[in-house]
């Protein structure tokens, strides 16, 4: 679904990239600027702002809820937590508290 029409940003390339920046830096604050930077857009209108920062912040609760942070794709980069696929949690990982 387009969410930025302005930027040609669709929701699951903001979600990807709120994954990423959680799995880099897993106590950053991701605001929907920090996104677009991510992506190397700027916002134009602003339009996509409220629903830009509704998403962000309901991935970072999911994320941070779950301790979910970060996808079986991005698992050789990081080190240490077990892989939950075998434990029915699909392709997800999650990493150790
Ligand atoms: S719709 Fe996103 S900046 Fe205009």
């Amino acid at each position: 679904m387009m969410v930025c029409s302005c930027n040609c940003i669709t929701d699951r390339e903001i979600i990807a990239t709120v994954d990423r920046l959680m799995l880099d830096e897993p106590l950053r604050l991701i605001t929907p600027a920090v996104v677009y930077k991510a992506l190397g857009k700027r916002p134009r209108c602003g339009g996509c702002m409220p629903n830009t920062n509704e998403m962000v912040q309901a991935r970072v609760d999911y994320l941070r809820g779950d301790g979910v942070l970060y996808t079986a794709e991005d698992e050789a980069r990081h080190t240490g937590p077990h892989n939950d696929a075998e434990a029915g949690h699909g392709e997800t990982a999650h990493l150790a508290r």
